[in-house]
């Protein structure tokens, strides 16, 4: 089903809305991003502090950048949302300071339980990578985004509708473009993306802890430019 959009950048199809994120959405973004239905299933779906480890992940979109984020509804459940930053340079800087640091406090605290595993996923955030990856010249595409949909609802529109209302944000805010890294292994996301018309700048391999092993993952990088369309 796809979805009209209005100016207020709300989209309107039969079944669900798309609308900016409200404070009282926060739960629910968190569970979203707890889910981790590709990347490492199996600790997703054994340790519950994994699930919150990745829910305070995105900490500094949901608590830095609410007004860069977009819900997908319906009958008031939260079925998707798109997790945006205007300014990556100043998003990656917030991370380290809020987001790493309330994993940290949660950590010792005991927030994640006893994270035997937690050693190898933050190993796989900063390990370098086999291949280079890309430039992103960040005065043309400055923004990026994560997004998800839940599973019982998808191919029917919302995703992309999502995409719309963001894109339609970035422009009123006078954004020049922006960008995101797929993995190889969201072959639902990279599919999507091509659908959706996005430019492919590149890509680069890296290693990545899945849960259970090591294994060796393409990343794509996707850009758009919003000042010529
Ligand atoms: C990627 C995602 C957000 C798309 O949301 P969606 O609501 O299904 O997207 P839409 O319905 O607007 O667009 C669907 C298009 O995406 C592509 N697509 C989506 N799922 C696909 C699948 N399982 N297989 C092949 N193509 C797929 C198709 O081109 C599809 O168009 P079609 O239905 O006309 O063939 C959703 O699949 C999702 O949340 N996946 C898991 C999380 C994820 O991968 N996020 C991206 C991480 S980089």
């Amino acid at each position: 089903m796809t979805a009209s959009l209005r100016s207020d950048n709300q989209a309107v199809g039969a079944e669900f809305t798309v609308r900016p994120y409200r404070s009282s959405d926060r739960q629910a973004v968190r569970q979203l991003a707890g889910e981790d239905e590709f990347g490492r299933p199996y600790l997703a779906s054994k340790y519950s502090g994994y699930r919150e480890y990745l829910a305070d992940s995105v900490s500094h979109y949901y608590d830095l950048e609410p007004e860069s984020m977009f819900i997908a509804e319906s009958d008031g459940a939260v079925i998707g949302n798109l997790l945006g930053a205007v300014d990556t340079k100043a998003t990656e800087k917030r991370q380290a300071t809020h987001t790493h640091h309330l994993r940290r406090k949660r950590l010792l605290t005991g927030g994640y339980g006893l994270p035997f595993w937690l050693i190898k996923v933050i190993r796989s955030e900063r390990v370098p990578t086999i291949t280079r990856a890309p430039y992103v010249d960040p005065a043309e595409y400055p923004a990026h985004l994560h997004i998800g949909v839940n599973r019982k609802w998808r191919r029917r529109g919302i995703g992309s509708a999502l995409m719309t209302a963001y894109e339609n944000y970035l422009r009123s805010r006078g954004v020049a473009g922006y960008h995101l890294y797929a993995s190889s292994f969201h072959y639902q996301g990279m599919s999507f993306y091509r659908k959706f018309g996005l430019e492919e700048l590149g890509q680069f391999l890296w290693h990545f802890y899945d849960g259970r092993r090591w294994i060796i993952v393409t990343e794509t990088v996707f850009v758009r430019s919003l000042s010529s369309n």
